[in-house]
């Protein structure tokens, strides 16, 4: 990327602006909360009811590092595409590896275009931290499950496996 800023340097700023605004014409137009069916559009609205609640660090978190891409659909979609977290089995499921892998990793080698690309938070998060934004993550969105126990020793584990 870098070597494009570079090469690009050269152009005229409206010949820039113009092919930005090609690009931007290939993003899907935001997600219309209102055609997500309706099992899900409770299941975000259940995690909304949760959020007064827990306001603090990890709130903070997500919402300057994840929220971009993962809100509730009242925001725009980052590169075409929102995924609100209230719909992710990785939240509901058992055990939080799954969670704290994708976390860590992120969504490197997507199986389509279409479903986009998450960077890895593993060299900017310490265990500590992920093992926060799991618990707000899992008490937030689901509310019905028990909460993970042992997490920082669990990320630490889930590191470990990834090469
Ligand atoms: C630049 C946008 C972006 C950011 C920032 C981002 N993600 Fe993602 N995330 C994605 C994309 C794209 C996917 C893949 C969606 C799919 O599989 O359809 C994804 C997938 C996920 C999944 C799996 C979803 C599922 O249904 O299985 C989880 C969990 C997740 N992200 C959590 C996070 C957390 C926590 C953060 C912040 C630390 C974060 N993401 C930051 C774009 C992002």
């Amino acid at each position: 990327m870098s070597e494009v800023v570079r090469e690009l340097q050269a152009l005229p700023d409206q010949d820039i602006r113009a092919m930005a605004t090609y690009l931007a014409s290939f993003n899907a137009p935001a997600q219309d909360p209102a055609t997500l069916d309706s099992a899900a559009q409770q299941a975000i609205a259940r995690a909304a009811q949760n959020q007064s609640a827990l306001l603090g660090p990890a709130q903070r978190m997500f919402q300057s590092a994840c929220a971009a891409c993962h809100h509730d659909g009242d925001g725009p979609s980052v590169l075409g595409l929102n995924r609100p977290m209230a719909l992710s089995s990785k939240l509901t499921s058992d055990r939080p590896d799954n969670l704290i892998r994708t976390i860590l990793e992120g969504v490197r080698d997507p199986a389509t275009r279409e479903i986009g690309f998450m960077q890895g938070f593993g060299d900017v998060l310490s265990d500590a931290q992920i093992a926060d934004l799991a618990t707000y993550l899992r008490a937030r969105y689901a509310p019905q499950a028990p909460a993970w126990t042992d997490l920082t020793s669990t990320v630490a584990r889930v590191r470990q496996t990834i090469p």
